[in-house]
């Protein structure tokens, strides 16, 4: 065999290394020294081309394969650093251009074969799209995916129309529009890939399948199964009739969930539509000039700064203590085994630690484990878990009525009914069976940690691990540290949030923490709103609109009128004027309305409910006693009021240093209660409107409404000094 270098990365060391097999294949290995994974650079992209020019001229090679020297990955994707430097769109436009015109000559004069182990994502897809042909490995972390439109771009080496070609026009619709990522199986199925086959063959394989290619036998083609989905779909996209439906009704879905907000999804249908009426090379010239557009776009720049944020909350600690590590987590110990305690034992199992689950009585652990098995069920049926991996997951959790087990927890995590007197008796009972050095974790929405901390032995053990329903689909995990709170207490915490796959946040105790406190007011305002007869489903149409995945009112019902209801007067006995409610809460219990739990809210539930659109039940506005007519307020008022609320309590929340950074307190909105995503979370907000700006919007409001809209200290002192949160 013979190895020989490509050109030089300025470390010496080259991306791409070809090694020509007895065969006569060439294998390309792509392989970046100074970092973990393969992400496309110019420097990858020029190797790249080096590479396939030096394959062409070689008279010794007669096919080539291209494999990562990554350890289960082939390449992500784009570099992101990159992507963030770029200041001029034709800059990245030319960029993109460059590797899809290495990309498009790759198999000019000799096949190349992509053999991919692990992720291929992006322009990691693209690039193996754009070989002759597939293989993949059986392992479960190979996957194909298109995540550029979750960073408010696309994919910009024509990988879109090489999917419509291989697949058709709404599979590349579908995986562009999504992001979402497909195992090598499924992709198979679909004809993405060609072959799949084992790790250990995976280069032989590849190098077969290349040499065929080069004698002019291709891969194997399954017959086409002429069903009535294939049917339909050939039938819309092969005509321009149908081809039209077909983009009118996905620009029509995708607007429903984008709202208008998210340009690359408009982009991306309309390079796909250009490839489906006017062929290859003219959509891969309007996909290169959307890309340099959406680079330098507002909604991408929020979208990348959060792609960061998240990258950063990983590597941090949580604490910013010298010298601490969290402590080793082997056994958890379950508290409750209701709808949150069910649902934290799950993730907990899942990240491959054992759980013992305490109920008060057989019902309790009864119904936890049910819990646990019927989300192991539903991803056996979605494929995600083979029947072997759900029955090993779910060895990994038992139930008791009694502590037994809880001396070998090494984090005891307690979701027992929200009532103080309760967790003191818990907290007596655990830690007079509990390691010593154990900790106690509580999963309370209301109840300030250092309350429930004050029945402890050992305060410095006691932390808070505030979880959001349903728990195994929320990203956030908030944790809470009183005074006393150990930081290698809080850093164990973060430790286990982030095995169980969550985004962490260390936030200082108080009333509401961070996330519940500055829902307060937002929902506050909603019920003033509708005390001035603005309709219920208006306020929410209109906070929908300007990005929250659900409106206040709906998401009242969700959380629990009763919830609501209980926590309003603590946060107005701690926090004073600013959280006045209008008064309707009570009104709305003493009708026995909690929401969606008991199918009394605002919205009908049940037998009442029309199948598909949510309504109000009008009585709510009766029990209220105002006349829901009042269309005086606008939509912009409506989303203002609601959302300044929110807001400036996350700028109180800022400047008591109940979070600890302005990444924090976004990451927290976003990830925790929908805060808009594109608009960069609350303070990133701030910084782009300006917080002059947001003062006199405030002080207008106050002038006409009074105290609850004083602007928040640590807002008014950045307007003053004409500052910002982050540097820009
Ligand atoms: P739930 O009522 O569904 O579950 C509570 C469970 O605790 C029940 O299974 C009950 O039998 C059990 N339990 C009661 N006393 C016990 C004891 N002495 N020992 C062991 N188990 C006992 O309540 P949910 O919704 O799961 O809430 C639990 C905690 O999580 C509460 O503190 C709540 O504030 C908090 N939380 C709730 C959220 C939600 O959206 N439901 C969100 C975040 C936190």
């Amino acid at each position: 065999m013979t190895t020989q270098m490509v050109e030089k990365t300025p470390e010496n060391k080259p991306i791409a290394t070809i090694t020509v097999r007895p065969d006569g294949v060439a294998v390309v290995t792509l392989d970046d020294p100074n970092a973990e994974l393969n992400t496309i650079t110019r420097t990858f992209g020029e190797e790249l081309r080096a590479a396939i020019e030096k394959i062409e001229r070689d008279d010794e090679v007669k096919a080539a394969v291209i494999a990562s020297g990554k350890k289960g990955s082939f390449v992500v994707g784009a570099n992101i650093d990159m992507l963030k430097a770029v200041t001029r769109a034709a800059e990245i436009e030319e960029l993109s251009r460059e590797f899809a015109l290495a990309l498009k000559r790759l198999n000019d004069k000799k096949p190349f074969v992509a053999a991919v182990d692990g992720a291929a994502l992006g322009g990691g897809f693209e690039l193996a799209l754009g070989c002759k042909a597939i293989v993949a490995t059986d392992d479960k972390k190979t996957v194909f995916g298109l995540p550029e439109v979750q960073l408010g771009l696309l994919p910009a080496a024509n990988g879109m129309m090489r999917i419509a070609q291989r697949t058709g026009l709404q599979v590349a619709l579908d995986l562009s529009l999504t992001g979402k990522n497909t195992r090598a199986a499924k992709a198979k199925k679909m004809g993405l890939v060609d072959e799949v086959c084992p790790q250990e063959v995976l280069l032989d394989v590849a190098a077969k399948l290349a040499l065929d290619l080069a004698d002019g036998r291709g891969p194997k083609k399954k017959a086409l199964k002429l069903d009535a989905a294939t049917l339909t779909r050939i039938a819309l996209e092969k005509n321009p009739a149908g081809r039209a439906l077909l983009f009118k009704k996905a620009r029509e879905a995708t607007r429903k969930k984008t709202r208008g907000h998210y340009p690359a999804t408009e982009k991306i249908i309309d390079v796909i539509e250009t490839f489906g009426s006017k062929g290859f090379d003219a959509a891969a010239k309007l996909e290169a000039a959307s890309f340099g557009e959406l680079v330098m776009s507002d909604t991408a720049r929020e979208l990348i700064h959060i792609f960061f944020a998240t990258q950063a909350l990983k590597k941090d600690k949580g604490t910013d203590a010298p010298n601490v590590q969290a402590k080793k987590v082997e056994h958890v110990s379950m508290l409750g085994g209701g709808l949150m305690g069910g649902g934290i034992a799950y993730i907990t199992i899942h990240a491959r630690i054992p759980v013992r689950l305490k109920d008060k009585d057989d019902e309790g652990a009864g119904r936890g484990l049910k819990y646990v098995r019927d989300i192991l069920d539903e991803r056996v049926k979605k494929k995600q878990l083979t029947a072997v991996e759900r029955d090993q997951e779910f060895a990994k959790l038992t139930a008791t009525t009694d502590y037994s087990g809880v001396k070998n927890a090494d984090v005891v995590i307690e979701a027992v009914f929200e009532d103080l007197d309760l967790k003191h008796r818990v907290v007596r009972e655990v830690e007079a069976v509990m390691k010593d050095d154990a900790i106690f974790a509580s999963n309370t929405s209301s109840i300030p940690i250092t309350k429930i901390a004050a029945a402890s032995k050992r305060p410095e053990n006691v932390v808070g691990m505030h979880y959001f329903s349903p728990v195994h689909k929320m990203p956030l995990l908030e944790v809470i540290q009183t005074k006393k709170t150990a930081p290698q207490v809080v850093a164990t915490a973060v430790a286990l949030g982030k095995k169980q796959g969550k985004t962490c946040i260390v936030v200082n105790d108080g009333v509401g923490f961070y996330t519940s406190r500055i829902l307060g007011p937002y929902m506050n305002e909603a019920a003033y709103l509708i005390a001035e007869g603005v309709p219920a489903d208006m306020i929410d149409r209109a906070l929908v609109d300007w990005g929250f995945p659900v409106g206040p009112v709906a998401l009242l019902d969700e959380v629990g009128i009763d919830v609501a209801a209980h926590v309003g007067p603590i946060m107005l006995a701690e926090f004073g004027e600013r959280m006045t409610p209008p008064g309707s809460t009570a009104k709305l219990i003493a009708d026995g309305r909690k929401g969606r739990k008991n199918g009394k809210g605002f919205y009908l539930y049940g037998d009442a409910a029309k199948k598909g659109k949510k309504q109000i039940d009008p009585s709510v506005y009766e029990i209220l006693d105002v006349k829901p007519t009042n269309t005086k307020v606008s939509v912009d008022e409506i989303q203002q009021r609601c959302v300044l609320q929110m807001v400036n309590e996350a700028l109180h929340c800022y400047g008591e240093r109940i979070v600890r950074s302005p990444r924090d307190a976004d990451i927290g909105a976003i990830f925790g209660l929908g805060f808009p995503p594109f608009r960069g979370g609350p303070l990133r907000w701030v910084d782009s409107v300006g917080a002059a700006e947001i003062v006199r919007r405030i002080q207008g409001y106050e002038d006409r409404f009074g105290k609850r809209w004083t602007p928040a200290p640590a807002l008014v002192e950045k307007a003053r000094e004409n500052g910002r949160f982050y540097a820009r």
